[in-house]
């Protein structure tokens, strides 16, 4: 089996080729030119005789029909090519329609224009949903295949076209066509400016700048001044020691700067996510499917978990509520209902917020400890 998957350098991309490799496929990524090295996450997978990179870029039609003319025993194509970033995207509205949404279509006509029998699977987003949602008989706010789209953002909207053209293809040429309309799936590979990697991250960092506060001196009491944007440490009066000298260096270390702490989420582990995306192109007729975990919480509920994993529990010190992360227009409340994807695929998440929470805080802990040594 021989598949072809855009986005290879991101998240998913390096999760769905892991998995694609195990399974004895062909892999072809495609990759776009970049300045520095953009590789980190398939480092592992550069060698491998079953892993060819390509360079193209989905917004370039022509780059794609060359690629797509060379593998035209393609058995799958997962388009996961995205500029992903919600916040990004009113900046670049631009950008993000022509490579979020147009480029969707380019890939879906160059595989028609060249007449390939493959399956299809587009990344839709549970963005798409906006502020809009169904109610359960409970009373419970949720979001499955038949809530309308209300999208908040440009990127929802290019996502929306892109779901939208998807359907068009799989009805008007009888392509096996795909959409997994995803909520949010993080893991320790996931990009840092994205909320959850963001927190993680910034715990990694400050365990160990504290460790080598630790090391350096005895003795120190830990200031915590929430009027600040840093977190200093102040000498013990008590304790005769040179520490001032630390603080003239420049002992401090810089706050975690977040927007809105109290919109709602759908998270579960990446690595459970492209099992999903695999399992769509396996059944015979295609569809669109909800996959999350159906269980939502909020940032705040993220931190307290995330710093708990560290022992600290009044995490509300080492944070300041930034403007600047705050969107124009904010997607409030995610949940999601996979109902359809246990039933016809199979397909139950495998790991807990908890267990999510716990991967990311503990891999961001090893790689600065791994820094320290
Ligand atoms: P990601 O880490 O941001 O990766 C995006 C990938 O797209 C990167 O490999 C990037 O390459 C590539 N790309 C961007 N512009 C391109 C272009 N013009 N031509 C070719 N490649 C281009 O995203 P992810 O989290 O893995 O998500 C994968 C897909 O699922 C995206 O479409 C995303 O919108 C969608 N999605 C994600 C989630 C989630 O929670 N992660 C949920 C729902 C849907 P560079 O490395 O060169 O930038
Ligand atoms: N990124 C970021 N940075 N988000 C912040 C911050 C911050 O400093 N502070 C608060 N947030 C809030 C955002 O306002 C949003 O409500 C929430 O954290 C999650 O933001 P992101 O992690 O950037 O993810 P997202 O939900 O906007 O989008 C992700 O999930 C979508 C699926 O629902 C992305 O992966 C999209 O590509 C994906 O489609």
């Amino acid at each position: 089996m021989k598949a072809i998957i855009t986005g290879i350098t991101g998240q998913d991309g390096s999760h769905l080729a892991d998995l694609l490799l195990g399974k004895n496929y062909e892999v072809v990524g495609i990759t776009r030119r970049c300045s520095v090295d953009n590789t980190q996450r398939i480092k592992h997978l550069i060698g491998n005789p079953k892993f060819k990179l390509v360079s193209g870029d989905i917004t370039d039609v022509h780059s794609l029909l060359t690629i797509f003319q060379n593998n035209e025993d393609v058995d799958e194509v997962y388009n996961l090519a995205a500029q992903s970033h919600v916040a990004v995207s009113f900046k670049q509205p631009g950008l993000t329609w022509d490579i979020t949404g147009k480029g969707c279509l380019n890939v879906l006509q160059t595989i028609v224009n060249l007449g390939l029998y493959c399956k299809f699977y587009q990344a839709s987003s549970s963005e798409m949903f906006g502020d809009s949602y169904d109610v359960d008989t409970h009373g419970d706010k949720y979001q499955d295949e038949n809530t309308k789209f209300l999208p908040q953002s440009p990127y929802a909207i290019a996502k929306c076209a892109a779901h939208y053209i998807t359907r068009l293809f799989r009805e008007s040429h009888g392509m096996h066509a795909n959409t997994g309309i995803l909520f949010n799936h993080e893991g320790e590979r996931r990009g840092e400016n994205f909320v959850t990697r963001k927190i993680t991250k910034w715990i990694g960092e400050f365990v160990r700048w504290k460790k080598e506060q630790e090391a350096s001196e005895t003795g120190l009491e830990w200031n915590y001044n929430t009027t600040e944007d840093m977190i200093s440490v102040v000498r013990d009066p008590n304790f005769d020691s040179p520490f001032s000298l630390v603080l003239a260096k420049g002992a401090k270390f810089p706050k975690l700067r977040l927007g809105n702490l109290e919109a709602f989420r759908d998270w579960g582990y990446a690595v459970d996510y492209v099992e999903a995306m695999w399992l769509m192109l396996q059944q015979d007729d295609p569809d669109d499917y909800v996959i999350c975990t159906g269980t939502t919480h909020t940032i705040r509920d993220f931190l307290a978990a995330a710093f708990n994993v560290v022992g600290i529990e009044y995490w509300e010190n080492f944070i300041v509520i930034d403007p600047e992360f705050y969107r124009p227009c904010e997607v409030d409340f995610l949940r999601g209902d996979s109902l359809r994807a246990k039933e016809k695929l199979g397909w139950t998440p495998t790991h807990s917020f908890e267990d999510l929470v716990k991967i990311m805080v503990e891999t961001d802990l090893d790689a600065t400890i791994q820094n320290i040594s």
